[in-house]
Formats: C-alpha cells, sequence, structure tokens
C-alpha cells in the first residue's frame, strides 16, 4: 500500500482544484477576527461566512485552502487513536458557483482517478441527507453518486443528525450534505451497520456541504439565494485511513515529535503502558495546538480568559503529562522547536514567531511549576478528607483554580484517576461569587458575528478602522491590530503598544475618530493583490498569500485597511465615538471597549 506524506496529500488536493479553476487562499488565523460565537476557527468554512452569504470575495467564486482548525470540545478524547485538538482542513468552496453536480463528480475523481488518490471504488461509501420537515431528501445527490458508478449498497440516506452541517455557532449558513467513508476490513457491525454507527468499518474523509440555507437565531431556516458548496477533508484523519495506519501518531505529522519526547524522557513510546502512550499523545497533540495558537499571530497568550484559557489549559495539561513522563522542565520548547521546524513551509508565521512561542511556553510551564507542587500536596489533603464522599466540593476546587493555578478540567482528571468526581456547579458557582468574568461566557457569544449582518455591527466595524487609524496617529506605528470583537452592543479592539495609554491620548484619540465622524467620509471598496495595498498604505492583517486578491476599504484621508468588511457606507452613520476602557490584555498587548452613537435599531 502506497504511503502518503502529509506534504503529498494537501499539494494533491490543491493542485486538482487548481486544474479545476480554484483559486488557492491563504489559511486565515485559527483566532477569529470580528466574531465573538466562537473562541477558534473550527472549520474551512468559517472564515468565508460574510462570503457564503453573498458578500463577493475577491479571489472570485472558486477558492480551495487548507485551513488550520482547532476544536478543544473532544479533548478528553485526545490520546486515543484520532482524536487532535489542532488539526489542518483540506476545503474546495463554490460561492454561487456549481453546485451539486460537479461537487460531487470531483470528489469522486480525485479520490478514485489513479492520477490523484486512486482508491479502489469498492473501499468507498457515501451518505445522503433522509429529508425531513426542514428540507426534503437529497434524491439529487445520490442519483449523482450512483452515475459516477457508485453501487446502490454503497450508498445510504442518513437524517440530520449525520447528514447536515452548520457553522459552530448558532446561526449561519448550513445545509445537507453527502460524506464520503473509507470501507475498512472489519465487518460489519449487524444487520444495519452503515456510516452512522461507529463501530469502525465505516471511516469518514471528506464531507460535501451543499449550503443553501440560513439558519435563524428562532432555530428556522431561510434560503439562501446564492447557493454554495463547502467541503472539509480533515488531513490527520485521511492520512491514517489512507496509509492504512492505526494512529495519527504514526503519520509523518507526528513521528517526529513522539521521537523527540521520547528522547527527552528517555522511554520508547512503542513499549510503553497504556497509560504512558497516552501521556506521549496528549502531550504531542497539545503542544502542537498551543504552538499553533502562539504562532498564529502572537494574538493570545495564557491567562484565564477566553482563547487564552485553553492555551493554558493545554499547556498545563501537557506538562502535567511530562511530569508522569519524566520530562525535564522546559521539555515543551524543545518539543515546540520540532513542530515550528515541521510545518516552516506551510505556516511560515511559525518560524517568524517562533521566539514569542518559546518564551509563552516556558512562562507557562514555569507559572504552573512554581505552583504545582503546593497545588498536588492540597489536592491531596483534600482526598483525605474526602472520607466515603467521593466527591471534591467545589470551594475546594476553586482554591486549586484560583491559588494553585489549576484548571478545573486538570482537578478533574487528576480526581478522576483516582474515581472521584468534583463538584462542577459548586465551583462554577464560587467563580461566578469570585469573580467578575466567567471563562466560559458562551452566553456573550451569540451576537454580533461574522453572520450578523446587522447595521450596527458594520457601523461599529467601521469604528473600529477610525480607532486603528487614530490610534496609530497618537501613539506610532508599533500599534497594530492583535484582536477585535464587536457584539451588537460594543466594540473590542486588541493592539500592541507596550505602556497604559494616558487619559489625555485616549481624549485625543477619541477626538480625531469624532472628528473623523463629523466629516462624513463615504466608505469605499476597492480590491487589489496584498502587495499593491501595502505599497498604498493600506494597514491590516496582512495574513494572504502573495499575490492574493483582497479587498481594501478606504474611508476618505482618515482610513485605509484591508478586511473582509461589512461596513457602513458613511463614518457619518456612526453619529459619535466613545471609549468606555482601557485596559492591559495580555503582556504587550492594551485592550479598549468603545460605543458609537448610532441607534442600534437604525438601518
Ligand atoms: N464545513 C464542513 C465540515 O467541517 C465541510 O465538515
Amino acid at each position: 500500500m502506497k504511503t502518503y506524506s502529509s506534504k503529498e496529500l494537501r499539494e494533491k488536493f490543491l493542485q486538482f482544484y487548481k486544474d479545476h479553476q480554484h483559486a488557492v487562499i491563504a489559511s486565515a488565523s485559527v483566532i477569529p477576527e470580528n466574531d465573538p460565537t466562537v473562541l477558534f476557527t473550527t472549520a474551512g468554512m468559517h472564515p468565508l461566512v460574510p462570503y457564503l452569504l453573498g458578500q463577493k470575495h475577491p479571489a472570485g467564486t472558486r477558492l480551495t485552502d487548507v485551513q488550520k482548525c482547532i476544536r478543544t470540545g473532544d479533548i478528553d478524547e485526545v490520546g486515543d487513536a484520532s482524536h487532535c485538538t489542532f488539526f489542518e482542513m483540506l476545503g474546495n468552496w463554490s460561492l454561487g458557483d456549481y453546485f451539486k453536480k460537479e461537487a460531487i463528480s470531483w470528489s469522486w475523481e480525485f479520490l478514485t482517478s489513479e492520477k490523484y488518490l486512486g482508491i479502489d471504488p469498492s473501499r468507498l461509501a457515501f451518505s445522503v441527507f433522509a429529508g425531513d420537515d426542514d428540507c426534503p431528501a437529497d434524491h439529487e445527490a445520490h442519483d449523482l453518486w450512483r452515475s459516477c458508478g457508485v453501487a446502490e449498497d454503497h450508498i445510504f440516506y442518513l437524517p440530520k443528525e449525520n447528514n447536515w452541517w452548520g457553522p459552530a455557532g448558532v446561526t449561519g449558513p448550513c445545509g445537507p450534505d453527502t460524506e464520503m467513508f473509507i470501507i475498512t476490513d472489519k465487518e460489519p457491525c449487524g444487520p444495519d451497520c452503515s456510516p452512522a454507527c461507529s463501530c469502525g468499518r465505516y471511516l469518514e474523509i471528506w464531507n460535501d456541504v451543499f449550503m443553501q440555507y440560513n439558519k435563524q437565531a428562532d432555530g428556522t431556516f431561510i434560503p439562501l439565494t446564492q447557493k454554495n458548496v463547502d467541503t472539509g477533508m480533515g488531513l490527520e484523519r485521511t492520512l491514517l485511513v489512507l496509509n492504512g495506519q492505526k494512529t495519527v501518531y504514526e503519520t509523518d505529522l507526528f513521528c517526529d515529535i513522539i521521537a523527540k519526547i521520547g528522547e527527552l524522557s528517555g522511554k520508547d513510546y512503542a513499549a510503553e503502558s497504556e497509560e504512558n502512550v497516552r501521556a506521549f499523545r496528549i502531550i504531542a497533540d497539545h503542544t502542537r495546538t498551543a504552538t499553533m495558537i502562539l504562532g498564529d499571530r502572537k494574538a493570545v497568550t495564557p491567562s484565564n480568559v477566553d482563547q487564552g484559557y485553553i492555551l493554558r489549559r493545554l499547556i498545563r495539561r501537557a506538562v502535567r503529562m511530562g511530569m508522569k513522563l519524566g520530562l525535564p522542565e522546559g521539555s515543551l520548547c524543545e518539543v515546540a522547536k520540532v513542530i515550528i521546524n515541521q510545518y516552516k513551509d506551510v505556516y511560515p508565521e511559525l518560524p517568524e514567531n517562533a521566539a514569542f512561542i518559546i518564551e509563552q511556553l516556558k512562562l507557562e510551564e514555569e507559572r504552573f511549576g512554581r505552583t504545582l507542587k503546593q497545588g498536588q500536596k492540597e489536592f491531596d489533603k483534600a482526598v483525605a478528607r474526602l472520607g466515603d464522599s467521593k466527591e471534591i466540593d467545589g470551594l475546594t476546587a476553586f482554591h486549586l483554580y484560583d491559588t494553585f493555578g489549576y484548571p478545573i478540567e486538570i482537578t478533574e482528571e487528576m480526581a478522576a484517576e483516582q474515581g472521584i468526581k468534583v463538584d462542577r456547579n459548586g465551583f462554577e458557582e464560587n467563580f461566578k461569587k469570585h469573580q467578575a468574568t466567567s471563562h466560559a461566557g458562551a452566553e456573550q457569544r451569540f451576537k454580533g458575528g461574522l453572520a450578523d449582518h446587522s447595521a450596527q455591527t458594520a457601523r461599529l466595524h467601521t469604528a473600529t478602522h477610525l480607532l486603528h487609524a487614530a490610534l496609530r496617529q497618537v501613539l506610532g506605528d508599533e500599534v497594530a491590530q492583535k484582536g477585535s470583537n464587536i457584539t451588537a452592543e460594543r466594540l473590542r479592539f486588541d493592539f500592541s503598544f507596550g505602556r497604559k495609554v494616558t487619559k489625555e491620548e485616549l481624549a485625543e484619540v477619541e477626538a480625531i475618530v469624532n472628528k473623523n465622524i463629523a466629516a462624513a467620509y463615504p466608505i469605499t471598496l476597492e480590491e487589489s493583490t496584498v502587495e499593491e495595498a501595502k505599497a498604498a498604505g493600506a494597514i491590516g492583517l496582512f495574513e494572504s498569500k502573495y499575490g492574493e486578491r483582497v479587498k481594501v476599504y478606504t474611508m476618505g484621508p482618515a482610513s485605509k485597511e484591508i478586511c473582509g468588511g461589512p461596513h457602513a457606507n458613511n463614518t457619518a452613520d456612526l453619529v459619535s465615538f466613545k471609549i468606555q476602557k482601557e485596559e492591559s490584555s495580555s503582556a504587550g498587548v492594551r485592550r479598549i471597549k468603545a460605543v458609537i452613537g448610532a441607534d442600534p435599531d437604525a438601518e
């Protein structure tokens, strides 16, 4: 059997779609811009939501890419054969261009043609949507697979639970999908064995979503005027399945990382106990994800909120697993160096940000190390006090979190290792009592995302550009955007700057923005390559590939910035601008929250 490398699979996929007139675009950041509905980019479609909803993409209507994705929902499964918190998703998109016919016949060609993956058709199975009250059964997809030559008993009609795809947030573009599976050597688990069961006979490798609806906040589905195709093929999992390997850790993506952990710990991965093998894998996975978050654009550092909390959890869990293996202090940095080197050609931002990645890993490991031993004593005492109850109370769990830096999940994991539970509700109650902000914060995440095209969101987005430009005018070129988050009520802007911004400076920034609002500059949009935009003096996040076409929004002489939009039509639409707060966000990064005077309900 042929063994594919990750490089080969990425290149083959992109080349195939390039040959079918798709523009290859760069992976967007794993930390979503202007989207509070999710903490991380969870799928290739996520950064494309505005375009799936009808905005024009500067690179055209056929796109393909490899997108860095993070999903931490199944973090407890990491250590098994295939769950990863970071993965790369290969994808192709039609933005109102082709639909089911081309999507299916190209998927078929890529999977089966000798020139591409050359998979024997008898090893492939397909599922299509069975239909319900929201959307009819997808006979068209079924018939298209049939016309490719797929046998009837290799096509399965499955319900929404299996064959429907929508974004991670609650609203947005979605639709029925058709999924592609490799049939393994495992015998069917019973007469009803299908791709819907988890017996391991069918392993999913690709998903073509026919995005034809926009899900509303009230749960209803409105047909989209523009019908799209969104596909996703997970690189790690597809490699594993294609190569007939048993775990993702055997693929070239993980080999060197596992070898490094072996070298540092003096342990032999292949000969270790199940528990130690799991520790190897968790360290490999979590360090890889932490490296990807830190190296993305230096926007997130370990903290107790949002993405920073996830990052902290990943690093601290990896450190704890490292202790099990006897890894010396500082080992995560050594593992990260292997990861940076491995991905240097695919994600050049990693070597660019290498010093930052290593520094942050080292700092966080030191921070955790300082309190870990004391915390362990405290934890042991708490366990000894338990008697028969077998449950650590919420206040103790909070104390371990607050004083010793144990993420609640680590306390839970340590407890589970001894067959003990933790009172999670009690922990959350104490957390709320003691802290103004919640690390979950999920309830705040439902409005104002990329799928929210309300006029007020567009105006706040425009205000963000004016603020960015004014900050650079007052504080200098050191200021660069590090993050942005817009809800229906306010904007939040994170930027690089080494000290607190004074009251006077803030007043000056506010006055400049208000002057630019009063000047009533029309907002214009042009498309150009990223190099042309830079040459024209545009600021913004330059994450696009060389030569890639981008959108540039200009607001009179006040601002010129690369951005996906949407924006107000005129700066006057904002009415007025007020800074509510300026504070530290993380080392070297400041955060401003601001509001505008426009009536939120005005269209
Ligand atoms: N967006 C689809 C997925 O993530 C393709 O599976």
